[in-house]
C-alpha cells in the first residue's frame, strides 16, 4: 500500500495556537534534550549589553579593540579586499586542502623560509576553519591514526574549548601543572615533574607563544628544557599557535617554540589562526600542519587529511584565506602587516604597564608585576572570584569568573578607572 501523507487542519501551521501546542498532542521528539548552559564568555557580553552604566568595560570577549575600544580592520587587509575586488576573481570551490598559495604562505611564516620542513616539504597542510577547525582536523587524524596513545594532555589551565575539541575526536583528555596562582606566573618545575610523569607516547598539547587564558609563556631556556623532557618522554607535541606576532609584536620570537622543537627533530602537529594576528575573526582562515619524516609520507598523510575533511565541510571558505595570501605574498602589504601586528601588540604592552602604574597610583601594595610579565591578548589578574564579583556589580567591569582580563579591551580613556576599581575590591 502507498503511503499517503494526510493533511488535516490540525496538523497544519497555526500561528494562533502555536505548532508546539498541535504537535504536543503527539508527543514531541525533542523532549529529553536539556537546557544547555550558557556559553561562560557570551555570558560575559551578554550581561554588559544590558547595563546601561556609561563607564561599563567589556574585558571578557577575546577580540582586539583599538584605543577607542572599536574593533580594529587592519589596513593592509583593508587593501587586499580591494585588491581582490579589483581581480574579479570568481568564487569557484577551493580544493578540500584549501588554497596552495594560502597553505605554503602558512607553513612559512610558522617554520620561517630556511626551516628544513619547508626546504624539503616536509609539511602536509591543509586550509583549516580558523583556529578552532584546525585543531578540529588535527584531533581528528590523530584520533583515527595517531596509535601510541589516544590521550592528549593540555596545560592546566588551557583554552576552554580545547578539551571539547579534542574529546569530540574521541580522544581522553589529561592535564599538566603550568601555572602558578601564587606567582600569577609559569609553574616550570610543577609542568616539569608532571609532563615526565605523563605515559610515554601521549600527545602533549603546547601553547606556542600568549597561552590563553593566563598570557604566560615559558622563557626561551624554559622551553628548550621542555623541548628535551618531551622528547625523552617520547611524547608528542601538538602546537596551538593562534597568536604569532601578537605576542611580543615580532613573528620571529613568537614562533620561537615551535621552531626550536623542530631544530631538536620533534615532529609535530600545528594549528594556525589569522583570527587575531591578522583581525580576520569572522573570516576563519587557519592551518594545520602534520611534520613528516619525508615527502613522501607527508603525501600520504594529506591524502588521509583530505578523506577527513571532505565528509566534514568538503571545502574551506576562499575570501579569508585569499586576504591571508595576498597580505604574505605582496611584499608592500607584507611589510605594513608586520607594522600593524606590531602595533596591536605595542598597544596591548602599553596598557598592561599603564594599569600597573594605575595601581601604584592608587596606593595599592599589591605586587602587580605579572600584569607586565604576562603576554599577548589575556592577562590573569590573580583577583579572586569575590573581587571579579565586585567589579563586575560595583564597578560594571564585566571579566570571566577566574580573574582573566582581555587587556585588548582596555584603552587610554579607560584604564585609570579600572586600576581604581582595581585597588577598590582589591585593598
Ligand atoms: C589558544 C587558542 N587556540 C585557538 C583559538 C581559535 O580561535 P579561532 O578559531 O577564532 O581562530 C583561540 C581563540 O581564542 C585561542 O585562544
Amino acid at each position: 500500500m502507498a503511503l499517503r501523507t494526510v493533511c488535516t487542519s490540525a496538523t497544519k501551521f497555526n500561528p494562533h495556537s502555536g505548532i508546539g501546542g498541535v504537535l504536543s498532542k503527539y508527543g514531541s521528539t525533542w523532549a529529553n534534550v536539556e537546557m544547555g548552559p550558557p556559553d561562560a564568555i557570551l555570558g560575559v557580553t551578554e550581561a554588559f549589553k544590558k547595563d546601561p552604566n556609561p563607564k561599563k568595560m567589556n574585558l571578557g570577549v577575546g577580540a582586539y579593540r583599538d584605543d577607542n575600544n572599536k574593533p580594529y580592520v587592519l589596513s593592509c587587509i583593508k587593501k587586499a579586499d580591494k585588491m581582490l575586488l579589483d581581480a574579479n576573481l570568481d568564487r569557484e570551490y577551493a580544493p578540500i586542502s584549501g588554497t596552495p598559495e594560502f597553505c605554503k604562505g602558512s607553513a612559512t611564516l610558522a617554520f620561517g623560509e630556511d626551516s628544513p620542513v619547508i626546504k624539503n616539504s616536509l609539511n602536509a597542510t591543509t586550509q583549516g576553519i580558523s583556529g578552532t577547525g584546525s585543531l578540529r582536523i588535527g584531533a581528528a587524524f590523530l584520533s583515527k591514526y595517531y596509535e601510541k596513545s589516544k590521550t592528549v594532555y593540555l596545560p592546566s589551565p588551557s583554552w576552554g574549548n580545547h578539551t571539547p575539541i579534542f574529546k569530540h575526536s574521541g580522544l581522553d583528555t589529561g592535564s599538566y601543572t603550568y601555572y602558578d596562582p601564587k606567582t600569577c606566573g609559569f609553574n616550570f618545575k610543577g609542568a616539569l615533574d608532571d609532563i615526565s610523569k605523563i605515559p610515554e607516547g601521549s600527545v602533549i598539547l603546547l601553547h606556542a607563544c600568549a597561552h590563553n587564558p593566563t598570557g604566560v609563556d615559558p622563557k626561551p631556556e624554559q622551553w628548550k628544557e621542555l623541548s628535551q623532557l618531551i622528547k625523552k618522554r617520547k611524547l608528542f607535541p601538538f602546537f596551538d599557535m593562534a597568536y604569532q606576532g601578537f605576542a611580543s609584536g615580532d613573528i620571529t620570537k613568537d614562533a620561537f617554540a615551535l621552531r626550536q622543537f623542530i631544530s631538536d627533530g620533534h615532529e609535530v602537529a600545528l594549528a594556525q589562526s589569522f583570527a587575531k594576528n591578522m583581525g580576520l575573526y569572522g573570516e576563519r582562515a587557519g592551518a594545520f600542519t602534520l611534520v613528516c619524516s619525508s615527502q613522501e609520507e607527508a603525501s600520504r598523510t594529506m591524502s588521509q587529511i583530505k578523506i577527513l575533511i571532505r565528509p566534514m565541510y568538503s571545502n574551506p571558505p576562499i575570501h579569508g584565506a585569499r586576504l591571508v595570501s595576498k597580505v604574505l605574498n605582496t611584499p608592500e602589504l607584507r611589510a605594513e602587516w608586520l607594522t600593524e601586528v606590531k602595533g596591536m601588540a605595542d598597544r596591548i604592552i602599553t596598557m598592561r604597564q599603564r594599569l600597573v602604574d594605575g595601581l601604584k597610583r592608587e596606593g595599592s601594595t599589591h605586587d602587580w608585576q605579572h600584569i607586565n610579565d604576562q603576554i599577548g591578548m589575556f592577562c590573569f589578574t590573580g583577583l579572586k572570584k569575590d573581587q571579579v564579583e565586585k567589579l563586575i556589580k560595583d564597578f560594571s567591569i564585566y571579566l570571566t569568573k577566574d580573574g582573566r582580563i582581555s587587556v585588548a579591551g582596555i584603552a587610554s580613556s579607560n584604564v585609570d578607572y579600572l586600576a581604581h576599581a582595581m585597588h577598590q575590591v582589591s585593598k
